[in-house]
């Protein structure tokens, strides 16, 4: 169960942040005339949590599935683990892949199969993994995503919006990857749930030394989970550092996004340390608007 692993992990120092695992250097992306990324520059080193954050359509899945691969780029760079993805052969693009999971904002799981086989899918893709240990390796990702072995045979739509979420993160884990990609993992979900699944990551990081890259639109996910947040806007990334840094950068969306009654609710809850670093604006008082 997840209680144990968290326990277990609590004293441990999070993920040593290390060398690049993500580079992308001047990236294009158009659909027809319509430009989403114009010259973007986006990094991530290994052991980071980062958050990538903007307005709705500015273009935050397209930039990960570009790094993933399914989709290509108009012009630029993408480098993830070192190699450049428009120039590897389908062997190496595939072995790359199993090194990187994702839990995609739409259809988290198969509807028509069950948790059990939800999970082995990406393994019986791999190849022929034996009976007994495909069964092993499934209740172990169950259990590490905090669910009861019970559940297994169960329907996604016999589950909670929260289980459907984990189910989907035990699935991402299922090829032990390096790198995890979130795309609201969040939306949807109550306070409650939401914070448990901010449990969940924060755990899973720590334990299995992951780097994660998480779209959201959640604050406190943000500022509680995020070593560094990336605000895409402009078609660009306007700027990926700490959260307090970015939340003084001058521009429109992050005047509303960071500074606006949520988001200074969400920044002033950070440790004393580092809201000492917060542009005044954040430092406003947070309850006493009325409107949302
Ligand atoms: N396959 C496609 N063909 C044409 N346009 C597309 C395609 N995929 C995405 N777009 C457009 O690209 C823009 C960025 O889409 P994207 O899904 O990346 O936004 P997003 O930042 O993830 O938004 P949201 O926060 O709503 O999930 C949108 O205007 C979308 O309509
Ligand atoms: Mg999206």
């Amino acid at each position: 169960m997840i209680a144990p692993l968290s326990a277990a992990v609590r004293d441990r120092p999070p993920p040593t942040i290390a060398e690049h695992v993500i580079e992308v250097v001047g990236l294009t992306k158009r659909y027809g005339r319509t430009v989403i990324h114009e010259h973007l520059d986006f990094d991530v080193r290994r052991g980071e949590i980062v958050a990538v954050v903007g307005g709705s359509g500015s273009g935050k899945t397209t930039l990960v599935r570009q790094i993933l691969g399914l989709e290509r780029q108009t012009s630029g760079t993408i480098r993830v683990f070192g190699q450049d993805t428009a120039s590897i052969d389908a062997h190496t693009a595939r072995l790359m892949r199993s090194r990187m999971g994702m839990l995609f904002q739409q259809g988290a799981l198969f509807s028509s199969l069950s948790v059990f086989d939800n999970i082995a899918q990406p393994l019986r893709e791999l190849g022929r993994v034996p009976r007994a240990l495909l069964r092993d390796i499934v209740m172990l990702k169950l259990e590490m995503v905090g669910l009861p072995c019970k559940h297994a045979s169960k329907m996604p739509a016999a589950l909670s919006g929260g289980m459907v979420k984990r189910v989907g993160i035990a699935r991402a884990l299922a090829l032990e990857p390096e790198l995890l990609f979130l795309d609201e993992p969040t939306a949807g979900l109550d306070p409650q749930s939401s914070e448990e699944f901010v449990e969940l990551i924060a755990t899973l990081h720590r334990a299995l030394g992951l780097t994660v890259v998480m779209v959201t639109h959640d604050l406190d996910t943000m500022t509680s989970l995020s070593t560094r947040v990336a605000v895409i806007a402009d078609r660009k990334v306007l700027v990926a550092a700490s959260v307090e840094e970015a939340a003084g950068v001058d521009h429109p969306f992050i005047r509303e996004f960071f500074l606006g009654r949520r988001g200074r609710r969400a920044l002033q809850a950070l440790p004393p340390e580092r809201r000492a670093k917060l542009p005044p604006a954040a430092l406003a008082s947070a309850s006493s608007e009325v409107s949302l």
